[in-house]
């Protein structure tokens, strides 16, 4: 380790990969690093794997893969542990997610069929659409989430692991606005011992993993721990959170394009977004109350991007509508179409028109492994509290209260590669450049 930078604990031992649900997501990202492992596949879309970091001047040439430059953990460190409300072990999940194929699944059986999840925390009252028996009993909140640190613990111990890190992929829970019992640790605490209604079951996770000082990362639009409460206690603890919402799909492809517009001055009259998807998640987002959760997350992107209060002439009142429609033949493979109605000079309107037929968990796997690593990370050179570097990840960026939160992906990207040469006691690249010639 040089003088320069932060000083980073080496990644040694076993890191435990804690993912609460077994779904498509989850699954997806265990089979792909279990592939990569073996050599049969490639970590695309991951930056941790594949990812560089340019250093110095141009006229240098030193471009190191992050990898290389930052100490991470290993994928053979990696030990996966998860809870759902469904007894499917992760090889019988991947299939009824039906992301992958089932020749790749085939080659991944001893791995896959070895992670069995632990009884769920679960309250229908917050995710409408599911049942299942294969979950925890407990006079009241409180007494689940000591359940939870005890098996945490247990699982840390029998699997002699030295750090871990929590990444919430399961389902949507309705949308819940913070209160008053969110608004401290003591409040929370009261609120876990007297059932409060407005805990649902990921913040129950969120407190067992940061008391046990496991950072958390939080992969649905959910609230969990983006509150006063949760806050205090990452502070109390020194523990790492981010979140909200895995960007992928259709909200990647905004955060995309809609820099672009605003760099070139291109109007917006107005953005439809709609698709179709089949899995779990399309059929929990079918509630009306997980999508309102979903719906608040997708909408706010354009509004931080396009700054309608900088730029009234060009985005003043643009309209913008997100429609999720769930239909079960599609499965996993998602069709998102969206419509915009753009004006360039003297106002003429133009249009733009995406077909894009992702595969959402395709998408959301290199994410959730970036988390577990660049969390990790953030617990061994000591930074703790809202990791908001993180916020490439993420559809809605938690902020402190007084920030408007960065949706741009490249201002996003910018930040996090500062943040690693930051840490690494490298200048920080300003893109001046005038320098080179004088
Ligand atoms: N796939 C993407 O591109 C993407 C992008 C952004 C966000 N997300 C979010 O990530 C989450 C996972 O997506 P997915 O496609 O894997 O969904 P999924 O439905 O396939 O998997 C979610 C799993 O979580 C389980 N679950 C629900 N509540 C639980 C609880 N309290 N405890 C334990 N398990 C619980 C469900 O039984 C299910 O197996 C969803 O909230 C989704 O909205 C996904």
């Amino acid at each position: 380790m040089e003088d320069k930078g932060v000083k980073i604990d080496e990644p040694a031992g076993k890191l435990g990969v804690l993912l609460v649900g077994l779904g498509a997501v989850s699954t997806t990202f265990i089979a792909g690093v279990e592939a990569i492992k073996k050599g049969i596949g490639k970590p695309i879309g991951s930056l941790t794997q594949m990812g560089t970091v340019r250093l110095g001047k141009r006229t240098e040439s030193r471009i190191p893969r992050i990898i290389d430059f930052v100490p991470l953990a290993r994928l053979e460190d990696m030990v996966f542990g998860a809870w759902d409300l469904f007894e499917d072990d992760a090889l019988a999940a991947a299939r009824e997610a039906g992301v992958l194929e089932n020749d790749l699944l085939r080659q991944l059986e001893p791995e896959l069929s070895a992670i069995r999840p632990m009884k769920a925390i679960f309250d229908k009252r917050y995710v409408k659409k599911l049942d299942g028996t294969h979950v925890k009993q407990g006079a009241t909140k409180w007494h689940l989430a000591q359940q939870l640190i005890e098996e945490i613990r247990r699982f840390q111990q029998d699997n002699s692991i030295a750090r871990s890190v929590m990444v919430w992929c399961g389902s949507t829970e309705i949308f819940i606005r913070p209160g008053q019992v969110h608004q401290s640790l003591e409040s929370l605490e009261a609120g876990l011992k007297s059932n409060d209604e407005d805990i649902p079951s990921s913040m129950i996770y969120a407190y067992a993993a940061l008391k046990l000082g496991i950072p958390y990362a939080n992969g649905a639009p959910n609230l969990t721990v983006d509150v006063p409460a949760f806050a205090e206690l990452a502070r109390e603890r020194r523990v790492a959170i981010c979140g909200k919402d895995f960007k992928t799909g259709q909200t990647l492809m905004k955060t995309i394009l809609a820099p672009g517009l605003k760099a070139r001055l291109i109007g917006l009259e107005g953005w439809f977004s709609t698709n179709i998807l089949g899995n779990r998640d399309g059929e929990v987002l079918d509630d009306p109350e997980s999508f309102k959760t979903k719906e608040e997350s997708k909408l706010s992107v354009l509004e931080h991007i396009l700054q309608p209060e900088v730029y009234p002439q060009l985005y003043d009142d643009f309209y913008h509508k997100v429609r999720i429609n769930y239909y079960p033949p599609r499965r996993d493979n998602k069709e998102g179409w969206d419509n915009l109605d753009i004006f360039g000079w003297l106002g003429y309107p133009m249009q733009i028109k995406i077909d894009f037929l992702c595969r959402d968990s395709i998408l959301a796997a290199p994410l959730v492994l970036d988390l577990v690593l660049f969390l990790d990370l953030a617990r061994r050179a000591g930074m703790h509290g809202l990791q908001e570097w993180l916020s490439f990840y993420f559809k809605s960026p938690m902020t402190l209260p007084e920030l408007y939160p960065e949706h741009d992906l490249f201002i996003q990207l910018m930040k996090l590669k500062n943040t690693l040469r930051y840490l690494r006691g490298e200048d920080q690249i300003t893109h001046l450049g005038l320098d080179y010639y004088q």
